[in-house]
């Protein structure tokens, strides 16, 4: 896009257990990313604590910030805009960073600019490192897939900002379903990762988990794959005190994996969609960015590794397309009530 306006953002992202901030330029280029992970924290508790996470966002914000801006060699004199993730996410974690990038506005006379987390996601998608070759620009109209530990949906954008949800999960997101069944078999926090390592080992097609293809909707269903490893799991111990769990986790892995992938399909030929995106936690799963990378005739984008769970650089860069294109709105905001000043 060459008809907007430069600027260079500062986000801020506390909606989850990571405190983080990024500087973007032009909402692409990425001048700083620093992320400080609670997940060793939370991990003792079997998954995020949130009056423990929004305890740890008050003593990490500061830091950060000034991390985000010595990395960049900058100081806010630099910076056009403030961008903070508004929602949706924990209460007492987003109120951390929406108080520290409101402080810093007002303190430096710099517009603020509210974004939503799912908006964020979908737009790691267009951030690239600053010394690296600028990446293909995803083109619109684009089916974009996000899965993340909260939400599982499919939106077709047709331009910037501009979303037609078409399907959700109508029950557990994938994350939140890689999360669960790596609780089952004793994988630990957070669920995604751990699968990931063991299915690496094991057969994906030693068990015959269900796929909820919902084929009339494009919707998701999860809790059936889970329910069914949770079934098998049980069978399994009343034969053997040892569980296959590597031939477990790659077979539910594989089943979650053919349904985001197959439904993605679907709706980017039904919507005559010219790319795919894909983007949020789940989207650092390997079989899926292999299976996205090598089964389909769309170019298709996926966010670098290090920006596909929650960080700042996603929010920066939705902060820009908001900024430069006068779209303070939000997409749905059920959280938090919109707000921008400047
Ligand atoms: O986007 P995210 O960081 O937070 C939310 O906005 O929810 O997503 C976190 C989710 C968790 O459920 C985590 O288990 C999952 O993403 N995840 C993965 C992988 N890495 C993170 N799921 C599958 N494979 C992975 N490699
Ligand atoms: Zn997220």
């Amino acid at each position: 896009m060459t008809d907007l306006k430069p600027a260079r953002i500062l986000a801020l992202e506390t909606s989850c257990d990571e405190t983080a901030c990024a500087i973007i330029e032009n909402g692409r280029a990425l001048l700083s990313s620093v992320v400080a992970s609670q997940m060793e924290i939370h991990a003792r508790y079997g998954g995020v604590y949130p009056e423990v996470a929004s305890r740890q966002h008050v003593l990490s914000i500061t830091p950060v910030v000034e991390q985000a801006l010595a990395q960049a060699h900058l100081t806010l004199a630099d910076i056009d805009a403030i961008a903070v993730t508004q929602g949706p996410g924990l209460a007492g974690s987003l109120v951390v960073g929406m108080n520290m990038a409101k402080g810093l506005a007002l303190g430096s006379g710099l517009p603020l600019v509210g974004v939503n987390h799912l908006e964020g996601h979908l737009y790691s998608a267009w951030v690239h490192d600053a010394d690296e070759t600028i990446p293909a620009e995803p083109q619109f109209p684009l089916m974009a897939l996000l899965v993340s530990g909260g939400h599982t949906e499919l939106n077709l954008m047709t331009d910037h900002l501009t979303y037609q949800r078409l399907g959700a999960t109508l029950d557990d997101a994938a994350g939140e379903a890689f999360d669960k069944v790596a609780r089952l078999l004793e994988l630990g926090y957070p669920g995604g990762p751990a699968i990931q390592k063991s299915a690496e080992e094991g057969d994906p097609n030693r068990f015959k988990f269900p796929r909820a293809w919902l084929d009339e909707t494009h919707n998701f269903s999860f809790s059936g794959v889970k329910t069914s490893v949770l079934y098998e799991v049980r069978e399994l111990k009343k034969k053997s005190s040892t569980l296959p769990i590597s031939d477990l986790a790659a077979s539910f892995q594989q089943a979650v994996v053919d349904v985001l992938f197959k439904k993605t399909m679907n709706a980017a030929r039904e919507f005559g969609a010219k790319e795919i995106l894909v983007a949020g936690g789940v989207s650092a799963n390997r079989v899926l960015r292999q299976t996205f990378r090598a089964q389909t005739e769309f170019p298709v984008h996926i966010p670098q590794l290090s920006l596909c769970t929650d960080n700042a650089a996603m929010v920066a860069s939705a902060g820009y397309y908001r900024y430069a294109l006068g779209h303070l709105s939000q997409m749905d905001m059920d959280v938090l009530p919109t707000w921008v000043l400047g």
